[in-house]
This record gives structure tokens, sequence and C-alpha cells, in this order.
């Protein structure tokens, strides 16, 4: 990524990275979204020993931002101890609020910038 853009937002998400809750899969995640009024709501994932209600670090997020009040985002950060992008449940759930920039921190080296549009092409909507 060429830019310092989102180095803030970025930085939100490695910070909360450290409260992130993987005892089971030891694969820790950190999520900041930038709401399009510059506000800045972090997320973590959060395991559970009944698997399935565990929750992503993304949809963490998005849950702290819509119980704020906000909907409307520019940006999402995510990051981890290894490649990371949104998963497929994620990608559904931020697409509800409309289309952003997807920065993937990796731990060495430039965070990839996506478009969540690029990344779940013709996501479902109901009319
Ligand atoms: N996880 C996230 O929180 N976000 C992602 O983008 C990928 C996966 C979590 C879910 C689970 O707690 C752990 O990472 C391993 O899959």
């Amino acid at each position: 990524m060429p830019d310092t853009k989102y180095a803030q937002l970025l930085e939100a998400a490695r910070e909360a990275r450290e409260n992130a809750y993987a005892p089971y899969s030891h694969f820790q995640v950190g999520a900041a979204l930038l709401s399009r009024d510059g506000r800045i709501f972090t997320g973590v994932n959060l395991e559970n020993a009944s698997y399935p209600a565990g929750l992503c670090a993304e949809r963490a997020a998005l849950a702290a931002a819509v119980t704020a009040g906000i909907r409307e985002f520019s940006a999402l950060a995510v990051c981890a101890g290894g490649q990371v992008t949104p998963c497929g449940l994620c990608r559904q759930a931020l697409s509800e609020f409309g289309d952003m920039d997807v920065i993937c921190a990796v731990p060495s080296g430039e965070p990839r910038l996506f478009r969540l549009s690029e990344l779940l092409p013709a996501a479902f909507r109901l009319d």
C-alpha cells in the first residue's frame, strides 16, 4: 500500500488484537472499522468451547459500530499473526453496509489494500 492514509486505523487493529480471545486456534485477530465521520470501532475474535459460537474480529467491530449508531464506513483494517483476509461470512456481513476499503496487514511487509466489492463480488442482497 503506497501511502500512510490508514496508518492510524491499522494501529488500532493491531492494538485491539492484543485482547483477542483465541485459546483454541491461537490465531489472534484484530479489526478496526473507520466510519465515514472519522470514528474508529475495534473488535477482536472471540472463540468459544462450542466452536460455532465463536465470533470473528470483523463482525465484533461491526457490532460495536452499529451499537453506537454508526452504519456508514469508509474502511476496515484487519491484522493477525499470519496472512489474513476477512472470511466469507464477514464479507457478507460488512457488505450489508456498503462498499469500503479493506486493508489487510501482514506481520512483515506492506499491508494489502482491497475493495470489499472485490473480495465479495455479487454479494447477496434482499430487495
Ligand atoms: N478469524 C477472524 O477473526 N477474522 C478473519 O478474518 C479470519 C478468521 C478468526 C476466527 C477464529 O477465531 C480464528 O480466526 C481462526 O479461524
